[in-house]
């Protein structure tokens, strides 16, 4: 075969996969997620490049085979079948594939490349078609997402939940960060008493109802007030996470909150920008070139789970779902060569590479074929050598949608991204803050079903407009909590 021809074989075998992907109604996400691959190993499988173990793991999962293939007979062992049928030696079929014995070898025990795969069958004039088995051994479909958006305080939805043992398998939510609380608790004009708030309450934000970039949902202290998320830790799962935004100059008390409530902190996302402007009062005359505050530079992004209940993480991931994050999800996608030889190896330089699984040695070098693992740091292009972290620009104007009129919208890039972090296949993500509903959209994008509460019902009506058009074909967005419609949300008492 011409070097033309095996190029446009191996581009059709991806076609394949994407038609096959596509008979599943399974996002890219979604199939990467359980296939236990990477979407970097994904998308170059669906480009006609990769590993045999990737392909048959997401084979498996879309309950396809090659249509020469044997049904039950794995995929190695059916090439080596009808390499055998066809009265050719290992040897024979090389010289004429032009592919090595080695990679034969693997190919045949399910190892290997694609491409060898793909030269291989071709010799032995086997169809590169998919066919989809018997519906009885394919996977159970996964269920079609559901959008809920709820009008009102989420504290009262959350009891709601609660009294009828409905549960989440991960909370993504970006709630008031207090910053005008913050202001006039130290303001000049209006400062609040050092201690107390509201007579009998510790919390001295408690009454400083105030205005945030002229948004009122910014006063007060719900996000720092501990009842609140143990109203969150009720309706998660064991093991569940939490993801939650915060302030730089609030994130402690929201931290604080959240662990007194009963949540392990399990890390710190910095989301990196480089277009933040110092609110700064600066000081004219002989104290110029002096001011009040640094350029602001990122944003905390806090991670806490639910303890697990079961007696280690793999247990709970058994029963729950719920318990681990998903690294292969969110590998960040790199081409770069690193040099890992065995000195690196001894200098724990492979901790990074845990799990990565395949790796194609050159001569001391390997290739990560599943990218890099997802790290604490998230940024927005600041700087080319930041590539090794995912990269997520401030919200731009498609992020928002038309007639998005809310001030803190969050970029639909790094909603993704933290959703498919925290989340099982087919999971369910409540947001209590929902605003205009970023995470919803987000959350159906990746496939998982979604609840949101906002109390602004102008906020609620955006949040439906912009979650109705990512839902699939039949889905709808309800007002209402369906458990019937939500089959991820399950009592797990
Ligand atoms: C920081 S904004 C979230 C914005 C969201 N990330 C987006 O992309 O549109 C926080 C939202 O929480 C809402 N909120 C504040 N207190 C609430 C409560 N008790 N119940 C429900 N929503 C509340 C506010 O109205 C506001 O829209």
């Amino acid at each position: 075969m011409n070097l033309y021809n095996f190029e446009a074989a191996t581009a059709m075998l991806g076609k394949e996969l994407v038609r096959a992907r596509q008979h599943r109604r399974m996002t890219r996400s979604a199939l990467a997620m359980h296939a236990a691959i990477s979407r970097v190993t994904l998308a170059n499988l669906e480009a006609g490049r990769g590993s045999l173990s990737s392909l048959i793991a997401a084979l498996k999962v879309l309950g396809h085979r090659f249509a020469d293939q044997m049904p039950e007979v794995e995929l190695g062992r059916s090439i080596a079948r009808a390499r055998k049928r066809a009265g050719l030696s290992q040897e024979r079929l090389c010289a004429l594939a032009r592919v090595s014995k080695p990679a034969l070898v693997r190919v045949e025990r399910g190892e290997g490349n694609v491409a060898t795969l793909v030269a291989a069958m071709d010799e032995l004039g086997l169809s590169r078609s998919l066919v989809a088995v018997a519906i009885e051994s394919a996977p159970p479909p996964l269920p079609d997402p559901t959008g809920q958006v709820l009008l009102g305080d989420c504290r009262e939805h959350m009891r709601g939940f609660a009294q009828q043992g409905l549960m989440f398998d991960a909370i993504v939510t970006d709630p008031p960060y207090h910053l005008s609380s913050i202001s006039r608790r130290f303001g000049r004009k209006k400062a609040a008493p050092l201690t107390g708030g509201e007579p009998g309450s510790a919390n001295p934000y408690r009454t400083l109802a105030s205005r945030f970039m002229r948004q009122t949902w910014d006063g007060g202290d719900i996000a720092f007030d501990v009842d609140t998320w143990r109203a969150v830790h009720a309706v998660l799962k064991p093991g569940g996470h939490l993801v939650a935004f915060g302030g730089t100059r609030t994130f402690h008390r929201l931290a604080v909150a959240i662990e007194d409530a009963g949540f392990e902190i399990r890390d710190q996302i910095m989301w990196l920008f480089g277009s933040g402007f110092p609110k700064s009062h600066n000081l004219k005359g002989e104290h110029k070139g002096q001011g009040t505050a640094l350029k602001p530079a990122y944003e905390p992004i806090l991670i806490a789970r639910k303890p697990i209940r079961e007696s280690s993480v793999a247990a709970n991931v058994l029963r729950f779902r719920t318990g681990s994050i998903n690294i292969d999800a969110c590998r960040v996608p790199t081409d770069e060569l690193i040099e890992m030889g065995r000195a690196g190896r001894k200098r724990g330089s492979s901790v990074a590479l845990e799990g990565v699984g395949l790796p194609a040695t050159l001569g001391g070098t390997v290739t990560h074929a599943k990218g890099r693992w997802p790290a604490n740091v998230i940024h927005d292009g600041i700087d080319e050598s930041w590539s090794r972290y995912f990269y997520s620009a401030k919200a731009s104007k498609s992020d928002r949608g038309s007639g998005n009129n809310h001030p803190t919208v969050k970029p639909n890039d790094l909603m993704r991204y933290l959703v498919r972090l925290v989340t099982p296949p087919g999971g369910t993500v409540f947001d209590p803050f929902m605003g205009s509903g970023s995470t919803g959209v987000a959350a159906i994008q990746e496939g998982f079903s979604f609840a949101g509460s906002e109390q602004q019902a102008e906020y609620v009506e955006i949040a439906r407009g912009r979650i109705a058009k990512v839902m699939p074909k039949h889905g709808s967005v309800l007002s209402e909590l369906q458990p019937e419609e939500t089959p991820a949300i399950r009592n797990a008492s």
